[in-house]
């Protein structure tokens, strides 16, 4: 079987990932509730059982309270911080006062938020930190600073980023001594313009589609893990009421209920199963909190390496709602 990019660096990471941001409550600075704590531990018990060992955060899920939910868990189960693949973000910073929400790469901003996710999850390191979204006034050789220090106090094992382009990615790699490791970008069967970028070169109806030229090459090249954020297109696709969504996604809902049908298997299994199919070994970071509905993911690896080719572009091409250039 073919390794993935992280699995090659020594980490032992499973091919879905579960996403916590669901975790942890409101979106507010309420405390966190018992029915919450409950929530965490049957959604990551449901991960574990499907044989998901990595598990995505960022600093800002549910204020801090998705880290601080899954510290509860991992507490109730002695030993499971080493054998889990730990991922959180940095980056963002909410809006304070008059301040608006903002990006920040400044070495101080790096350290402090990577000081309250250790806390908040309780544990002395992080496997994987993500710089969140692209800020514009990253100065790569101060970023570089900041992640030196980190990996020198054993407080990060690897780097990665998220939401950013190949040049952001060069342009932040020529100041690290390490590749970076990871790049998490939202791609599923409902958000398709990784795919159709590079369909509609020289075409006039790629005008509209937003993608950075070459972001799946490069990464593919160089060996960088991609994950897909909102692979299930929020149950778009799996059973979540599509009568007032468009066509080309009420047909490619009933497209997949019909394959899942016909595989015996499920509608997640189908759309997390057509995005692994993709040759660059994608980790689709599933968003569900629904015990059912992340058992419902178990079967996608093996639905990947079932589906045909022409069942991949029937999924396609129904989703994109109109036929290849
Ligand atoms: N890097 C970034 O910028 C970024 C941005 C966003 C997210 N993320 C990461 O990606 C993960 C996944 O993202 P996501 O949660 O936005 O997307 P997702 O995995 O596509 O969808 C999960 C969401 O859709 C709902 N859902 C799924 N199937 C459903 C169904 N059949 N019926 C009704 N609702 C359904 C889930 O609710 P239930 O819990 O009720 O199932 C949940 O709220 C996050 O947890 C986070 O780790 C990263």
């Amino acid at each position: 079987m073919k390794l993935l990019p992280l699995q090659k660096r020594g980490l032992a990471a499973s091919r879905l990932v579960l996403g916590c941001m669901s975790l942890g409550g409101g979106w507010n600075r309420d405390p966190i509730t018992k029915e919450d704590l409950l929530q965490a531990e049957q959604a990551v018990d449901a991960a574990l059982s499907i044989g998901v060992s990595m598990f995505d955060h960022a600093d800002i899920y549910k204020m801090g309270k998705a880290e601080e939910a899954f510290a509860h868990v991992m507490k109730g189960k002695p030993g499971l911080r080493e054998q889990i693949v730990l991922q959180s973000k940095c980056g963002i910073r909410f809006s304070e006062g008059a301040i608006p929400g903002r990006y920040d790469f400044s070495r101080q901003h790096i350290a402090q938020a990577v000081d309250g996710i250790l806390q908040r999850l309780s544990t002395e390191y992080l496997d994987v930190l993500l710089l969140h979204r692209p800020d514009p006034l990253i100065e790569p050789e101060e970023v570089a600073e900041a992640f030196a220090r980190l990996k020198a106090e054993g407080k990060v094992r690897y780097f990665g980023v998220s939401n950013m382009s190949a040049a952001q990615m060069r342009f932040l790699q020529q100041a690290l001594p390490e590749q970076l490791a990871v790049n998490q970008l939202e791609m599923s069967l409902g958000h398709l313009d990784w795919l159709d970028h590079g369909v509609h070169v020289n075409q006039r109806a790629g005008t509209g589609v937003n993608f950075p030229e070459g972001l799946i090459e490069h990464c593919r090249m160089q060996q960088i893990q991609l994950q897909a954020w909102a692979p299930l297109a929020q149950g778009r696709f799996t059973g979540k009421p599509v009568d007032h969504e468009p066509d080309n996604i009420r047909r490619t809902a009933e497209l997949v209920r019909q394959m899942a049908a016909e595989k015996g298997t499920t509608p997640e299994g189908i759309v997390l199963g057509w995005l692994m199919k993709h040759p660059a070994m994608i980790q689709p970071v599933i968003g569900t909190a629904n015990t059912e509905r992340i058992i419902a993911c178990q079967h996608a690896e093996a639905q990947s390496e079932l589906m045909t080719r022409e069942e991949w572009y029937s999924l396609y091409v129904s989703a994109r709602g109109e036929n290849l250039p």
